[in-house]
């Protein structure tokens, strides 16, 4: 149950010396084409971040240094957009994320009540993942739906307006999903 939330670029340490993980065939083949769409190389660093972690299901190290050197950019900078965005996960997550947004207006309308459900629920803290590797937990700055607040996103899905009980719905489906 390794907390993963320090994501962000002032904290994340990364020891570029380590080796870099070269990208594989797909990984290679995708990036190219994205390579493709700009007018330079680096324009296509989101891009790259997500092929990678489409096929690892998160992005290590060792691929930022590999997607830094097909993009021809230091690994710094390649780490410097993984972090801003909140999608991209620098160390492994479980098979399903859920993201609860911990904003103003989602705190506001009850974000505080679906993080004590869930993490009771599941018997870990944000930021933690389930022993069997099947749920990662995570706090997440505004998903723009302030509007419907209280909201998460669950595999992939945005959900709108939650109550704890409905957010645990959520969860013990994903459970028997995974
Ligand atoms: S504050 Fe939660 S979606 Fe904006």
């Amino acid at each position: 149950m390794t907390p993963i939330i320090a994501t962000d670029a002032a904290t994340h340490c990364a020891d570029w010396r380590l080796k870099i993980e070269p990208l594989n065939e797909h990984e290679e083949t995708a990036i190219a084409a994205q390579i493709h769409h700009y007018p330079q190389p680096q324009a296509a660093t989101i891009e790259a971040l997500k092929i990678v972690q489409q096929q690892q299901g998160w992005v290590s190290d060792g691929k930022v240094k590999a997607i830094a050197q097909r993009l021809k950019m230091s690994p710094d900078e390649v780490d410097s957009v993984a972090t801003f965005y909140n999608k991209i996960y620098r160390q492994p997550v479980g098979r399903t994320v859920i993201s609860i947004c911990d904003s103003v207006s989602c705190w506001i309308m009850g974000y505080q009540g679906l993080a004590q459900a869930v993490t009771q629920e599941l018997n870990i803290a944000l930021g933690e993942t389930t022993p069997d590797g099947a749920i990662t937990l995570l706090p997440t700055p505004c998903l723009g739906a302030c509007d419907h607040a209280p909201v998460a996103i669950v595999d992939d899905q945005l959900t709108r307006q939650l109550t704890p009980a409905s957010l645990i719905l959520l969860v013990r489906r994903a459970q028997e999903q995974t």
